[in-house]
């Protein structure tokens, strides 16, 4: 089944198409929306073998010119060297400001696209095709776009809304266990922010019918973003619940330790925790977040080699720490979220030694 969700943003509103088979209608859908006529797909190693191909040829057959850009999988390719390169093969296949990019792959390829779209001679349409869940249900909805850098992740960047997303669950299929399992800490994480009854269901879930799922999340997202768009009335914010920690780990872990929805987990249970001591979540309702993530294979251990002096340094060097402003999102209950500005570093600290040390 096909579902669509509307992302409401005055001119830059779009759509988000679900569904088995969805990559097919990318062509009719980018003459709808007025895209140019050549295009750069840019994808990693895992994904361009199993999709490009196929996508390619529906759009030449279609009349489109365009380039495939593969750039190594994984989470360094988030990098202001990959982003050179990828203009730079751009501008090798003639691309110009009548082109758009297609951003085929999971998050780390929507969001390095997504800024080198922003900035490819000034900026260029960008179309989202999510090939993970975590892709699907949060990173190519939104319009946050950037790459890393050796300090930090995300710290260079664009807002870029896509001109439409294309979120084929059928892509889902290839991917390995642990990044399908990965997804649902972000999953977990809407579920505990806005929607307790998801919460539940989630207890019991069918990948045959998983497009209802996944269009269920980008509802949730959708409205969040639509509702505080770059991120300044406090709104969005709630979606980084989990995240201050879980990111801090993160970078902390270093590269391949952690997936980003891994860490994620280990944030999200630490959040908990810090929202039974400020927000008054009860410690059944935590007890039953972490029974949540581990259903999906999801750590709520923190792994000892990962010390707490690379934590703390690294939530210090974190955006949101950096006019020395600890903004936090607790959860009172699940289902609900707000921003918090009394949550202290002792308490953050005491959090993350707790992943250490209680039997969870
Ligand atoms: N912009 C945002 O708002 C936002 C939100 C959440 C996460 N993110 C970012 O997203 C990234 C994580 O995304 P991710 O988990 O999708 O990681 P990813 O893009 O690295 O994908 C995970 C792995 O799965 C492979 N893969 C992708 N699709 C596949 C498929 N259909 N079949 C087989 N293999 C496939 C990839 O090659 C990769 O090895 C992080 O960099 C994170 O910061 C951004
Ligand atoms: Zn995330």
């Amino acid at each position: 089944m096909q579902l669509q969700v509307e992302v409401s943003l005055g001119s830059r509103s779009y759509r988000v198409l679900i569904g088995p088979g969805v990559l097919k209608m990318l062509p009719e859908l980018a003459r709808q929306n007025a895209l140019g006529s050549s295009y750069a797909m840019i994808s990693d190693t895992n994904v361009a073998p199993l999709y490009s191909k196929t996508l390619n040829d529906t759009l030449k057959n279609d009349g489109f010119r365009g380039t495939v850009i593969t750039v190594p999988a994984g989470e360094t390719s988030k990098s202001l060297q990959q982003v050179e390169n990828v203009c730079q093969q751009m501008v090798e296949a003639r691309l110009d400001r009548g082109s758009f990019v297609i951003a085929l792959g999971g998050g780390v390829i929507g969001d390095l696209a997504g800024f080198v779209a922003a900035i490819y001679q000034r900026g260029i349409p960008c179309v989202q095709a999510p090939t993970t869940i975590v892709a699907q249900v949060d990173s190519a909805i939104g319009g946050k776009t950037g790459v890393n850098l050796l300090a930090g992740k995300n710290l260079v960047g664009a807002f870029h809304q896509p001109s439409f997303v294309v979120a084929d669950t059928e892509t889902l299929r290839t991917l390995p266990e642990r990044e399908f399992n990965e997804g649902f800490a972000e999953i977990i994480k809407h579920a505990i922010i806005r929607d307790r009854e998801m919460f539940e269901s989630l207890e019991k879930i069918e990948r045959e019918t998983l497009e209802h799922l996944i269009a269920r999340n980008v509802k949730i997202k959708a409205q969040i973003v639509s509702s505080d768009e770059r991120e300044t009335s406090g709104e969005r914010a709630i979606l980084n619940f989990g995240h201050t920690i879980g990111h801090a780990i993160e970078n902390a872990a270093g590269y391949g330790r952690y997936l980003h929805g891994e860490a994620i987990s280990l944030g999200i249970a630490a959040a908990s925790t810090i929202s039974m001591r400020a927000a008054g979540l009860s410690a059944a309702e935590r007890e039953r977040i972490v029974e949540r993530l581990q259903q999906f294979g999801l750590p709520t251990k923190l792994d000892a080699s990962v010390s707490m002096e690379a934590i703390m340094k690294a939530l210090l060097s974190d955006k949101k720490f950096v006019d020395g402003n600890v903004r936090f999102v607790l959860c009172p209950k699940i289902g609900e979220a707000f921003v918090s500005s009394d949550v202290t570093l002792e308490m953050i600290r005491e959090a993350i030694d707790g992943l250490r040390h209680r039997h969870l």
